[in-house]
């Protein structure tokens, strides 16, 4: 009986063991803030998606605004998606900044939008400051903000992975011309990016959702103004590649953009239509080219398990283009 008793006191003592190490090692290798988000009853997932939008209602941010709420209604939304340059020109100043509101809780009224706003920061959102935009005290104005550098969205079917893509581009620390870049937090630059994309790296590869997307500010692919950003082909792609990603969600280039990867199953969407747009720039790159709008506009993503829809809107709301995907469950066995 004591012989039994101590035996079993030694076992626990192992799993006690074995689960510190588990868990350490999980610490150190999940670094990205994590948050769950619930799936509706029938294991579905809607959502919309915006990008470059912050000018206090101008250059058809107002209208489009109106349109993500009507069509919000309509998908029954569960949150939305911001890729970034939240607040024109530069950011927030202090988490005081009437641009908070006046850019955002003025605007998006409607009662579907009503949800969590996941966002990232873009290039403009770094020129101010960045710590205001990041500090939860903002919540306290309006509650659906959600603003960090990189984080980890979990729905059960998928995770988003939102990354941090600013200080990837080597312009704005080495060649900023009149503009300030607040990297409080980041610098040196180099150490930051390896560190991140270690986390990605490991994150990714520890996912199991059926559907893995990553979201960041800037274009991989893109034919419009600022075209693909080469920092993020040469450091994040392959990454992606590599851990099979689904989607590439960005904004930065103010349009709306659909590409598809020749030599890889990810597919690059943008979502930049928040406001101001009307480049006229149009550059072909080297994947392929589904879709391109050069105005306003913005993106809705269905999801189940087995089934991604994608669909592009213009400032009328009326759709543009739409995509879907199966997924075959069975490569999973
Ligand atoms: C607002 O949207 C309409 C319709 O697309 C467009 O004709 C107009 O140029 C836009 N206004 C601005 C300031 O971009």
């Amino acid at each position: 009986m004591a012989g039994l008793c101590s035996k079993s006191v030694a076992l626990d003592l192992l799993l006690l063991l074995l689960l510190v190490a588990l868990s350490s090692f999980l610490s150190c290798s999940a670094e990205l803030r994590r948050l769950d988000h619930p799936l509706k009853n029938d294991g579905s997932l809607s959502l919309l998606v915006i990008g470059d939008w912050g000018r206090k209602g101008a250059y058809n941010q107002s209208e489009v605004a109106t349109q993500m709420g009507r069509i919000g209604e309509v998908l029954d939304i569960d949150f939305v998606i911001s890729t970034g340059d939240n607040f024109y020109e530069d950011g927030l100043t202090g988490v005081d900044d009437k641009a908070f509101e006046e850019s955002f809780t003025s605007i998006y009224t409607a009662k579907s939008l009503q949800k969590p706003w996941y966002a990232v920061l873009g290039n403009h959102d770094y020129r101010g400051n960045v710590a205001a935009q990041l500090n939860p005290i903002l919540r306290r104005i309006d509650n659906r903000w959600i603003c960090m550098r990189s984080f980890i969205v979990n729905a059960e079917i998928v995770e988003f992975f939102f990354v941090d893509t600013t200080p990837f581009v080597k312009k704005y620390w080495i060649d900023p011309e009149d503009d300030h870049y607040d990297w409080r937090g980041v610098a040196p630059r180099e150490k930051y990016i390896s560190n991140l994309l270690k986390d990605l790296h490991q994150a990714l590869k520890e996912s199991s959702a059926a559907w893995k997307i990553v979201v960041g500010h800037h274009t991989m692919r893109s034919v419009s103004d600022h075209g693909d950003t080469q920092e993020l082909l040469t450091l994040l792609l392959p990454i992606l590649k590599s851990n099979e990603v689904d989607l590439y969600i960005n904004g930065h280039d103010h349009c709306l953009q659909h590409i598809s990867s020749k030599d890889s199953p990810l597919q690059y969407l943008t979502s930049g239509g928040g406001s101001k747009a009307w480049r006229g720039v149009f550059t072909p790159n080297a994947d392929k080219l589904r879709f391109f709008y050069d105005g306003q506009g913005f993106m809705s993503l269905q999801l189940t398990k087995t089934n991604a829809n994608v669909a592009f809107y213009d400032v009328f709301g009326r759709v543009l283009y739409k995509w879907s995907m199966d997924k075959q469950l069975d490569k999973e066995m």
